[in-house]
């Protein structure tokens, strides 16, 4: 089968590689039929996930068919269509019992870094029972690609953990494709102000057509007076880092109104100070989190009833035979005004 392989920083292959075979009897092998490419996967390439060796199948979001079930398989069968979650889960240790299935003691975030992941055009999936989900009928396979990890994403790690609630004001840092969905589904709260702040002038018109109220481009360095005019002073309740570096999360240390909680989602890779000079009696709260796709079930509800589109992240469709070309279209998303890419097997 064809499969896209990291073949150690700055390189990987559009490669001929064995169909994967079932190993232990919980797994099951899923031929994908639409899959993408995440930021994390620029990361990986980049050399920043060591546990991500060189060899190693990427990709950890797809949608796709069951082709065999290990003996254990009871939820699915050959044939059933599954939407796969980027987290692994095996139901049963402490973890996967507090619903931290991120934390699972021998899954989590394995696909596509500890083992093959889905850019691929067949995967095997360890713990079927509990990390595939039927798609229903008549379900926009395309849309629920973004259901593997960018919804679940900005929902939990960003709303859910910034407890945004009815006429509260968010800022959300970052307009990528996780920032532009802890937006979609902020709206689930009915905030009274959504602040999207990003570089790209782009991302942040796309931003506007998703529901932000206001937008900032942070370019000029005024990000924190143009966002305590728009919040009469106060700040915001809720500040979403969705990018990963230190001048982001110090950002929403300046923004954060008291009583305030600010939910980190980016992927931190240096040292970030905590100003607590500025920040100790202020009733702050801060998160991190871990994606659990706890919320995989609900955000399948929403998008079954239309109170959602996460299509909108859509901007490119590739066949894999071009996914080095997807992978470029992806990691120049500045001038290609990419956002998700789906790439169809
Ligand atoms: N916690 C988790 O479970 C989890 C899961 C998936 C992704 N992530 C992380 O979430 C983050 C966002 O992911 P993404 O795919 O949307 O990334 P992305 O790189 O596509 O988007 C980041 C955005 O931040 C903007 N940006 C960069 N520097 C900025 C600055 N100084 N001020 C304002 N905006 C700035 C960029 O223009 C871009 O639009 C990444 O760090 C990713 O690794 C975390
Ligand atoms: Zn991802
Ligand atoms: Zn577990």
């Amino acid at each position: 089968m064809k499969a896209l392989v990291y073949l150690g920083p700055g390189k990987k292959a559009l490669e001929e590689r064995p169909k994967p075979e079932i190993i232990a009897p919980t797994d099951a092998i899923v031929k994908i039929t639409k899959t993408t490419i995440c930021g994390t996967d620029l990361h990986i390439l980049k050399g920043d996930v060591p546990s991500c060796q060189p060899g190693r199948i990427l990709g950890h979001e797809g949608v796709g068919v069951v082709e065999t079930v290990g003996m254990a398989v009871t939820a699915f069968k050959p044939g059933d269509r599954v939407l796969i979650s980027c987290i692994s889960a095996c139901g049963k240790c402490t973890y996967c019992r507090k619903l931290m299935y991120s934390h699972c003691t021998t899954g989590g975030w394995i696909l596509g870094n500890s083992i093959d992941g889905t850019q691929a055009e067949f995967v095997r999936t360890p713990y079927a029972d509990t990390s595939l989900y039927p798609i229903p009928e008549g379900a926009d396979e395309e849309a629920l690609v973004m259901l593997s990890d960018i919804l679940p994403t900005g929902f939990e790690c960003g709303v859910l953990n910034g407890r945004v609630q009815p006429g509260c004001s968010v800022a959300i840092v970052g307009a990528g494709p996780i920032g532009l969905a802890a937006l979609l589904t902020a709206q689930f709260y009915s905030p009274a102000e959504i602040i999207m702040i990003d570089l790209d002038d782009n991302r942040l018109e796309v931003a506007k057509r998703f529901g932000a109220t206001a937008v900032i481009n942070s370019a000029d360095g005024n990000t924190v007076e143009a966002l305590m005019q728009l919040t009469g002073g106060r700040g915001v309740d809720t500040a979403i880092e969705a990018v990963g570096i230190p001048v982001t999360f110090e950002l929403c240390e300046k923004i954060i109104a008291p009583g305030g909680t600010i939910a980190n989602i980016g992927v931190h890779g240096t040292t970030v100070d905590l100003h607590l000079e500025s920040l100790w009696n202020r009733n702050i709260t801060i998160t991190t989190r871990l994606v659990d796709t706890v919320s995989t079930p609900m955000l399948l509800k929403t998008l079954e009833s239309n109170k959602i589109d996460p299509k909108l992240l859509i901007t490119h469709r590739f066949k894999l035979d071009q996914i080095l070309q997807a992978y470029e279209t992806f990691a120049h998303a500045a001038d290609t005004h990419a956002l998700k890419v789906i790439i169809e097997t």
